[in-house]
């Protein structure tokens, strides 16, 4: 059984998010933050929210921060050591333009040189654990191979990799040959992510790559949140059960949510994103439904036919 990491999805996996998840459902290993990055030279408030430790009480989460330069690597690590965390992952894979064109994310990729850079810093703060998130390249599938070597001398806990470039975004062909490649140069081990849906394919990749260090998911566990824990349990859950999971989840969330946000149009605009992914679960009449409802009493009616 591998363990199953569940994928930072910004705008989704929130501090309240992770920690419903965790205490509601579980099945995961370890969680992670969406990016926090340096803006107007500080933290945004929104991510001091997500990283602060109060606020991810007794869940297993390491921040993680992108960053196009040293001196951002160097400013956002001391901010997190200082709030208590011992594990930071680096995000060298966001594929969105308006981080890649700074160089930040996959941007990172084509520039070895700085990637060598962050490698010597983190070589000296041996007080922290550092983890790569990773693609092939921004519009290369070759450009790993430079970073790789550079990472393989430099500690790491692991590096996942999503087979894909960053000109790809999150569709079309998963390049699985290239990742076994990844899979055989990389020191450190590897977790692999990208269009996990179902159990099944979760056992192939145990199969297919004896030595993986673990699998994470994202979308899939948005639309399911139950398919780790049925994974780790080796229960495959009914139809009818990975629906009913999805929406205690929702209610809980809800009720949280409705303690942060101001108003029924903000609380209904946040939960509507919940049901983004989860088309393939409840199906399409469900989810236009849900994403046409116009408002928080039409959103809830929508919701509650989904038990019917
Ligand atoms: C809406 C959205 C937001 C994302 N935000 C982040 C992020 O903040 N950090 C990151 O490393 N990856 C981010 N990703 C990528 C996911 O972590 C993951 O690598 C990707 O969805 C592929 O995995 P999946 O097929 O299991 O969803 C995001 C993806 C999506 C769709």
């Amino acid at each position: 059984m591998l363990p199953i990491h569940f994928a930072p999805l910004q705008g989704h996996t929130d501090d309240v998010y992770r920690r419903t998840h965790y205490h509601l459902i579980g099945g995961i290993q370890r969680y992670y933050t969406p990016f926090v990055r340096v803006e107007a030279g500080d933290i945004r408030s929104k991510d001091r929210r997500d990283i602060d430790p109060k606020n991810n009480l007794e869940v297993p989460v390491t921040p993680q921060i992108i960053f196009k330069s040293t001196k951002e690597f160097a400013f956002l690590t001391d901010e997190i050591a200082t709030q208590g965390y011992h594990t930071i992952d680096l995000n060298m894979g966001c594929p969105f333009p308006l981080q890649t064109r700074h160089g930040r994310g996959s941007g990172l990729l084509a520039h070895p040189d700085i990637v060598a850079e962050v490698a010597s810093i983190i070589k000296e703060r041996t007080e922290l654990s550092f983890s790569v998130k990773m693609r092939l390249g921004w519009d290369n599938a070759e450009e790993w191979m430079p970073v790789m070597e550079i990472l393989n001398d430099t500690p790491l806990t692991h590096i996942t990799l999503h087979p894909r470039t960053g000109t790809q975004q999150y569709k079309g062909f998963i390049d699985h040959e290239a990742f076994g490649r990844v899979y055989e140069v990389s020191r450190h081990p590897v977790l692999y992510n990208g269009d996990l849906t179902t159990i099944g394919q979760l056992h192939e990749m145990e199969e297919r790559y004896p030595h993986l260090g673990g699998l994470m998911i994202g979308r899939a566990l948005l639309a399911r949140p139950s398919l780790a824990r049925e994974y780790v349990e080796g229960r495959e859950l009914s139809h009818a059960e990975q629906v009913e999971i999805l929406c205690t989840l929702h209610h809980k969330l809800m009720e949280e949510y409705a303690n942060i946000v101001k108003g029924d149009a903000q609380l209904h605009s946040k939960m509507r994103t919940y049901w983004e992914y989860a088309e393939p679960l409840i199906g399409h009449k469900a989810y236009k439904k849900i994403m046409k409802s116009g408002n928080l009493r039409n959103y809830l009616a929508a919701v509650s036919e989904l038990k019917d």
